[in-house]
This record gives C-alpha cells, structure tokens and sequence, in this order.
C-alpha cells in the first residue's frame, strides 16, 4: 500500500514531525514497552480492561488478519484514538518515480522478483523528481552491495559503480556479472566499518545504500558528512543490529529527546512480516505457541512467576513432537526432571495464548511505523543541520518490502 496523497518530508517539516512523534512515543512509552509475550498480564490492562478483555477474545486468524494494518482495527477506546495518531504521525509521501531506460532482461537473472522490483523502484525514486543531481551522477558507490544489483543498475549502461562488501564470494560473483554490463566497475573486499571505505566515499559523486543494517547505516551517515560526499540515498533496515545498548541519536533533536531506545525497542519497527511466506508463518507460529507453553510450564516446575528466556533453536527442533520438544528445551535450561505432565492440554494452552498475545501485540503495532520514522527522522535531520538537503519518503509499496522509507541527501 502507498501513501500517495501525503507530501514528502523536507525542509521544516522533518523537525516538526520528529517532535510530534518524539511527544506521542514519550507520553504512550507505557503503552508500546509492554511485552505481551513475555508478560501473562500488561499493566495497562488494568486501565483499559474493555480493550484488554475485546483483544483477549479475539482469534488468531483475526490477529493475523490485522497484523499488516493494525490501524484499521476498530477496537475499543483509547485503540482508535492511538491508532488515528499513529497514521497521522506515520503519514509521508511518496517518491516520484522516474520513467528510467529499461536494462536489458538479463540483467534480472539470478536476482529474485521481489529484489528486482525494489531495485527498479529504488532506482526510480531516486532518479525521478527534481533530484537531477542523481541522475547525471557518473560514479556511484554502493554500501553494503551484496553483488551490487542495485549499484549496476543505476550505474548502466556507462557510469563507474564501486562495490564495497566484506563477504568475498558476493565480491567475486558482483565482480563477474558486473563486468557484462559495465566497463568501469569495482567490486571492494572491503569492511566498511574499517577506515577502508574513506576514500571510496571521497571519490564517489553519490553513494547509495539499499536495506544496510543498524551501525552500517549509521556509520554511513556520519562518513558522508566526513568524507564530503555530495550525495546518498539510504533505505535503513534492522535498526536493532548495533554494538552499544541503546541507539545514539545522531541530530540535535535527537540527543535533545528523553526517548532512550534499546535493542529491543529497535526491533519493534522490524516484526510486520507482510514479506513472510505461509510455510514461514506456521512456523513461526508454532515456535511462538510452544514457547508459550513452555512458559506457563517452566512458571510451574521453577515456582517463579517469570519469564525465562530460551535459545534460539534450527528448524530441526520443531519436528520433534511437543512433549520431547519440551524435555529436550528443559534439559537445556537445566530444569530436567519435569514433573508429570498432561502434554496435550500445555500445548493447548500455548496455542490459546499465542491468540492471545497476537492480538495484544496489535497496540504494539500501532507504534511500530511512529518509531521507525523517529530514527529515520533523527538521522534526516543530521544531514540537514550538516549542509544536506534531505527528502524523507516511501520508495515502494510496503507488499514489496516493509522497509521502504527512503532518505534522500544531496549538496545543493
Ligand atoms: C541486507 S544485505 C543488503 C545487500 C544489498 N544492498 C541488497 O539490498 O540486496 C546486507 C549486506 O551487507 C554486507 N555487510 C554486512 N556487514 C558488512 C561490513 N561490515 N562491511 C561490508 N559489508 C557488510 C552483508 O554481507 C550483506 O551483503
């Protein structure tokens, strides 16, 4: 879906709508913080026991039903009136896109649809509009480029692309398809959290960066200012994928806000799964709800009314049956021997919790697009008080990829 009527963020409107956000994340932080899945009880239950008790009731079809647009929920009070400031506060245009030469079929091979449609529509955004800048840019460097589908098709048919990337299979395959397409093309081994990438950012007229995680992205934003590049082009992802516990605003605005986000509060953007297959889903679904169980269970044989965290564990483990799942987890947690148990009616209770917990984590997902914006906001207001001008945006539909909030900076 695409917000087509709003404007895109620019000049003053980046730092009056990261304030507006910044006061409605700061005043509901009681509200978003909560955890349904590691809390049997959330304390704004006990405020709003009408929203609570509608949640609880509900299905997990209708939780899945409303996990992509939990703003279109009609539950009780305050839900609406949280869910209309969430959409206001999340609105922002979209980028006109550029009517671009077609490149040559082939140049789609090997890439997957999805990936190719956002390159397409990246590439689109970027070059479309007022931006002439990016569109007669004749060395482009891409951060973090994978094989660099992404910078090859910008740079086509004649401009120089550079690649940097650290895993040296993609350098090396990048390497040998780019040299179909290009005749200036380099593919970097390259850390760009090293000072390696300096000098790439030096000689690149615009630097474009297509779902770089956390600190890869944050480091890119204050290099460009370092390293005087002209011009970038970032779509941000895995905001929570830092070293340092909480996230370190980057402008003015930033640092003057009380809002402390940790890694947690950073992964809240990233849990829409609209991109997720069926086969994930079930899965996912499955390991929530036996997690669940495990909770309720461990709460029991501990006689500690908390949640106790568990690892991460590979597919493998769900083809176990239930019960053996859950002696193999306790022996893990070192909780072995479990008491006798009815296994059946656990695992019920799991699946009867997931519902749960699915459809209270919908306020949750009221805040998740408000936070988002905040720290793509944060850092568009960087650039801008470094020299920048900047346009905040969506590039593409969310179906395509939820993270598709573009931030556009170039020296006029
Ligand atoms: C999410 S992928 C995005 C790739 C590409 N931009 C795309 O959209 O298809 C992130 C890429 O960053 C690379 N990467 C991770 N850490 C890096 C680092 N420190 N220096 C260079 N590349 C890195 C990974 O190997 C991976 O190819």
């Amino acid at each position: 879906m695409l917000n087509s009527d709003a404007p895109l963020l620019s000049g003053d409107a980046l730092r009056q709508r990261f304030l507006e956000i910044d006061t409605f994340l700061l005043a509901q932080q009681s509200i978003w913080r909560e955890k349904p899945f590691t809390q049997l009880r959330l304390h704004w239950e006990a405020d709003f026991p009408e929203l609570a008790v509608w949640l609880r009731a509900r299905s997990l079809a209708d939780a899945e039903a409303s996990h992509s647009v939990p703003t279109a929920l009609p539950a009780p009070q305050p839900f609406t009136d949280w869910a209309r400031q969430a959409e206001q506060l999340s609105s922002v245009g979209v980028f006109p896109h550029a009517a671009l030469r077609a490149r040559p079929a082939r140049m789609q091979n090997g890439i997957a649809l999805r990936k190719w449609q956002q390159i397409e529509a990246f590439a689109g955004a970027v070059q479309g509009g007022e931006r002439q800048y990016f569109a007669s840019a004749q060395q482009w460097l891409d951060w973090c480029a994978g094989k660099g589908h992404l910078g090859r098709y910008l740079a086509w048919p004649t401009a120089q692309l550079e690649c940097l990337e650290f895993n040296s299979e993609l350098v090396s395959s990048g390497q040998a398809i780019s040299q179909k397409y290009l005749s200036q093309a380099v593919h970097t081994l390259c850390d760009v959290m090293s000072s390696a990438s300096a000098a790439p950012l030096q000689r690149s007229d615009a630097v474009v960066a297509l779902h770089a995680c956390g600190d890869l992205h944050t480091h890119l934003l204050r290099q460009v200012c370092v390293q005087q590049t002209p011009a970038l082009a970032l779509v941000p992802c895995c905001y929570n994928r830092i070293q340092a516990e909480f996230y370190q605003p980057l402008s003015a605005a930033g640092h003057a806000s009380a809002l402390q986000l940790d890694r947690d509060d950073l992964a809240l953007p990233l849990t829409a799964t609209v991109t997720a297959t069926l086969r994930e889903r079930r899965l996912r679904d499955q390991s929530m709800a036996w997690r669940l169980a495990f909770d309720l269970g461990q709460r029991k044989w501990r006689a500690i009314d908390e949640y106790l965290p568990t690892p991460s564990l590979s597919a493998q483990w769900f083809n176990k049956p239930f019960e053996q799942w859950c002696l193999d987890l306790a022996a893990l947690k070192h909780l072995v021997p479990l008491p006798k148990q009815n296994w059946l009616e656990l695992e019920a209770q799991g699946w009867q919790r997931l519902a749960q917990v699915r459809n209270l984590e919908l306020v949750r997902a009221l805040f998740r697009r408000p936070l988002e914006l905040w720290l793509v906001l944060d850092q568009a207001l960087f650039l801008q008080e470094q020299g920048f001008s900047v346009a905040v945006g969506e590039f593409c539909a969310t179906e395509l990829t939820p993270r598709n909030l573009l931030l556009l900076a170039w020296r006029d």
